[in-house]
């Protein structure tokens, strides 16, 4: 595949119909292009395609090969993929298309190629809500694998100038969508058994998986529970230090507040006055960016609720906080 040159800035496209097929007919070309979703942008490459597939993780820079999640524009689709029982198809049925990654275990005829499952017998398969990802995914007529489009270890993107300020020059193109409603990453299940395992929190909560399909099997409940593989302690990392639940802040530290701030920061974003969790993670990512500012000392995190959204809030937070 041919990349573009380093130094060319990266190409935004409002995400028209035309902007749309131009960015399937380079999908289905070997080209990289990242486009939005209702959780975060992702980068995507055809996933049939080992040299597209490496061209993303060295596009990221990703330190080792963790597996990707495969997207389909309809759950028809998803099912010539993977084996998909009665657990799959109840959650599919309940959050898809939305902010839900099913594991499940491959056909043996599944076209994706193995970089992109890193070797494993199972794929993780995603069906998003967002119309622009749907239109696009109908559009190549193949899987395509995205992870979200930013340097690994960074903070994920929630906007087309997120991506361009960290993927310059390593892709084709971006198709711009707006900013993404939920703005957080995709909730991971497997679901190749009976119960749903939770791999990563994320925009489908805890509350409203067991509501849909049972008890959930999480590794706070159980800790023999698997995790995602490539869940990396430090992730989502700013380059300032992240220090949580702060009582007080001091003057030459940024403020992450939830509800009413605490008085005295440098800087003070409010991820919700009302203390919404939705709104807040909506704001997170964004938020964190902003933040990251020279000269400062850190940033000073309030505390959330471990409830809902917060659950996911709170587990990217612990790993920007994360020793580095
Ligand atoms: O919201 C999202 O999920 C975004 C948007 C772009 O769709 N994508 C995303 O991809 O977050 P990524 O690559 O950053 O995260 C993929 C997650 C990782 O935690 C990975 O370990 C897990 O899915 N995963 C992928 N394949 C897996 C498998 N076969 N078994 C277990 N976990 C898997
Ligand atoms: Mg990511």
């Amino acid at each position: 595949m041919t990349e573009p040159a380093k130094t060319e800035p990266t190409r935004i496209l409002p995400a028209t119909d035309a902007a749309i097929a131009e960015a399937a007919g380079l999908l289905r070309a070997g080209q990289l292009v990242a486009f939005p979703t209702e959780t975060v942008y992702g980068l995507g490459g055809d996933a049939t395609e080992g040299r597209a597939v490496a061209a993303i993780f060295a596009a990221k820079g990703r330190p080792s090969f963790n597996p990707l999640i495969s997207h389909l524009p309809n759950v028809a689709r998803a099912r010539e993929l993977a084996l998909f029982t009665p657990l799959a198809e109840k959650l599919a049925a309940a959050f898809w298309p939305g902010p839900l990654t099913m594991v499940l275990k491959r056909r043996p005829d599944c076209p994706v190629s193995d970089l992109a499952c890193a070797g494993l017998d199972t794929i993780a398969l995603r069906v998003p809500a967002h119309p622009v990802a749907r239109r696009l995914l109908e559009a190549v007529g193949r899987p395509v694998v995205a992870p979200s489009a930013n340097p690994s270890g960074r903070v994920s993107p929630t906007s087309a100038q997120h991506v361009a300020e960290g993927l310059t020059g390593k892709l084709a193109l971006v198709l711009d969508g707006g900013p993404c409603a939920i703005g957080l990453e995709s909730t991971v299940v497997d679901a190749t058994g009976t119960r749903p395992v939770l791999l990563r929190p994320g925009g489908v909560t805890l509350e409203a998986l067991e509501d849909a399909a049972g008890p959930v099997i999480t590794p706070e409940r159980d800790p023999d529970a698997p995790t995602s593989p490539g869940q990396l302690a430090s992730h989502y990392a700013p380059a300032l230090p992240v220090r949580l639940n702060a009582a007080g802040v001091n003057p030459d530290e940024a403020l992450l507040a939830f509800g009413p701030p605490l008085p005295g920061a440098a800087v003070t974003l409010n991820l919700s006055e009302a203390g919404n969790l939705e709104e807040a993670a909506a704001n997170l990512f964004a938020m964190l960016r902003a933040l990251d500012q020279p000269g400062l000392a850190g940033i000073a995190v309030m505390t959330l609720p471990e409830s809902g959204l917060g659950r996911a809030i709170n587990d990217r937070l612990r790993r920007a906080s994360a020793p580095r």
